[in-house]
């Protein structure tokens, strides 16, 4: 009998493994798909927006997951009105999709500085004072940036649900909920 190359995805408690696998090498591999999720949380007008981000922590046994920001920019104020985001990840190397439904706590301050601190001195000017990300400018290199501690935010992402579609010989869509204790559920592709 031929051995399935893909054992991870034929049953669901392997398969829900499996997925914080690749969410968590997202935070050691630059080259993992995990490393560059987009996140999409939704504005005041009700309009999705979407966005690349950097996986910055991961964490199965409290499922949730992390990744860092400037305070200043509209995904704050938008997640300050409406709290929900979801997280994107295609991994094309397994042919994996994972869609993660999450809240969103935004930390500041105190409570992050102890990150701060890890932060190289170069990587600090993504969280600055000044003019805020997405402001217009007359011309593209009008902008100075000035690293500024009270600018660093962290999403805190609490993970309400993982939606795995693996693409694989065989077609497989699973979805895994907080409510359920990951207990996960089958679903038709
Ligand atoms: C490869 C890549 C990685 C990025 N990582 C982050 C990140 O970790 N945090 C972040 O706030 N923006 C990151 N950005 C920029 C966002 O995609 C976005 O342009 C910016 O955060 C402004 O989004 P907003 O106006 O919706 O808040 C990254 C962009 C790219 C292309």
């Amino acid at each position: 009998m031929a051995t399935s190359k893909h054992p991870w995805a034929e049953e669901l408690p392997l398969l829900y493994d499996h997925l914080w696998k690749c969410l968590t090498r997202g935070i050691s591999d630059r080259d993992a798909a995990a490393r560059h999720p987009t996140l999409a949380t939704v504005n005041k007008s009700g309009m999705p927006q979407a966005r690349t981000v950097v996986l910055r922590e991961a964490d199965q046994q409290a499922a949730t997951l992390a990744t860092y920001t400037d305070i200043h920019s509209d995904k704050i104020a938008s997640l300050r009105v409406n709290p929900a985001a979801a997280l994107h990840i295609w991994d094309a190397e397994q042919k994996l999709q994972l869609r993660v439904e999450a809240n969103v706590t935004i930390l500041n301050g105190d409570e992050v500085s102890e990150r701060w601190q890890r932060i190289p001195e170069h990587a600090r000017t993504a969280y600055s004072r000044g003019p805020a990300p997405g402001e217009p400018i007359a011309n593209s290199l009008d902008y100075t940036k000035t690293p500024a501690e009270n600018a660093f935010a962290v999403l805190w992402l609490d993970i309400q649900a993982i939606e795995a579609l693996h693409l694989g010989q065989h077609h497989r869509r699973a979805i895994f909920k907080r409510a359920n204790n990951w207990a996960g559920q089958w679903l038709v592709p």
